[in-house]
């Protein structure tokens, strides 16, 4: 099973792997696969690479395929090692190939590897590169799953190599879904909700980049080819990405001093409603400690803000905290914010009563390890406040704390 072919001078060239695999704290049982192709144009260009584990193994195979000398492009869509870890190998024998990725990956690649002396071609949304028979599209999706990555379409075979998205973990020698001795949906599944869908909306924003081209073939990186039906892989992720948290609600109670926590407040309602999430959003000053305690009690999510004055919460949000947080308040999750001038103590001391409490907290550490995503920084602390990406960071905030749930 060295190399398989996929198209007219394209194909596979990567490795199945059929250990158990650890991965992101659990272990793929039925292993996985890593999908490199190469597509043996008058510019030889090979799409990924394989795990760091099997770099020198597969060095040494594409060597039997193809002279390395003779590789003019390297496309990396990912720079987790499962894609990219073959890549310092593959390049001191490959001397003249371009690494061809976007700018963010560059970055991180030269951080990993010390690949700095060699020829990068920086992509972006939309480029295209015509590697001498076929033509070769780049879409940037960030976050799918890592802020770097990008997808490739090939234009002449309608063929997307989209990295992990469309994946699934399954070792097999089969390589094409039409081939798979059981049905692939369920685990298809399972991978969706396991990688993409904490990055939900811009699973949204792929799709409609997809919408502009014709798709025969989805080449992944990890489990089958979906050459059968790619159409029904491309609606899964459709049908799976819709919001899907219409049933639970959030609440968000604030005490602003001259305005700005207020905006937060709006700005986290915006993207929490914008995520399919009914929530109501009260100002303490205009609302008892009853009716606050009731809607608390009877939502999903609970948010709280202060704005920062002498060191601490300002009005009477305290004792409104100190009420909810007798609730039994598990299965539940929240997180604090406010607006602060220069030391922002309310956000934490709001932050120190939910931990007491038996709400899960929503702070970066639990995003990063549940998501993945370091670009949210909760406890959510906005210095004064301004309608730029302050106001985003917020309305981010909100969306993220729908889909933790
Ligand atoms: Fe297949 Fe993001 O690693």
């Amino acid at each position: 099973m060295d190399k398989i072919q996929i198209a007219e001078k394209s194909f596979w060239v990567g490795k199945v792997d059929d250990r158990p695999v650890p991965f992101h704290r659990l272990i793929l049982e039925k292993g996985t696969t890593y999908n490199s192709y190469l597509l043996e144009t008058e510019k030889p260009t090979l799409i990924d690479t394989v795990d760091i584990a099997f770099g020198g193994e597969f060095v040494k195979k594409l060597s039997n395929i193809i002279d390395l000398n003779t590789l003019k492009y390297v496309v990396i869509n990912h720079i987790e090692p499962d894609h990219a870890g073959a890549l310092p190998a593959l390049m001191n024998k490959a001397k003249n190939a371009v690494i061809v990725t976007t700018e963010k990956a560059k970055e991180l690649l030269n951080g990993m590897f010390k690949l700095h002396n060699r020829e990068y071609l920086i992509v972006k949304d939309g480029d295209t590169l015509d590697i001498g028979g076929k033509t070769l599209k780049f879409f940037e999706t960030p976050y799918l799953h890592t802020e770097e990555t990008m997808i490739t379409y090939c234009v002449e075979d309608k063929i997307l190599y989209p990295c992990d998205l469309f994946s699934t973990h399954i070792a097999n020698h089969e390589l094409f879904n039409d081939l798979a001795k059981e049905d692939i949906t369920e685990d298809f599944k399972v991978y969706y909700q396991l990688i993409m869908r904490p990055h939900r909306p811009y699973v949204r924003e792929m799709l409609e980049k997809l919408k502009t081209v014709e798709i025969d073939m989805i080449a992944p990186s990890h489990g089958y080819v979906l050459r059968d039906n790619a159409a029904k892989y491309i609606a899964l992720y459709d049908e799976m990405s819709q919001k899907s948290v219409s049933d639970k609600k959030a609440l968000i109670i604030y005490s602003t001093m001259t305005g700005n926590t207020g905006k937060i407040a709006n700005n986290i309602y915006e993207g929490l409603t914008e995520a399919g999430m009914e929530t109501h959003i009260l100002n303490v000053k205009s609302s008892s400690i009853e009716t606050v305690n009731e809607m608390a009690a009877a939502s999903d999510v609970i948010i709280i803000g202060s704005s920062t004055r002498y060191g601490d919460m300002i009005g009477n949000i305290e004792d409104y905290i100190k009420e909810i947080i007798k609730l039994d308040l598990s299965g539940k999750c929240g997180f604090a914010f406010g607006s602060y001038g220069w030391s922002g103590e309310a956000i934490e001391i709001i932050n120190d009563y939910l931990k007491k409490s038996n709400i899960k907290v929503l702070d970066s550490s639990t995003l990063i390890k549940a998501t993945g995503a370091n670009d949210v920084q909760l406890p959510l602390r906005i210095n004064f406040y301004g309608d730029d990406e302050r106001a985003e960071a917020a309305i981010n905030a909100g969306r993220v704390a729908a889909e933790a749930l």
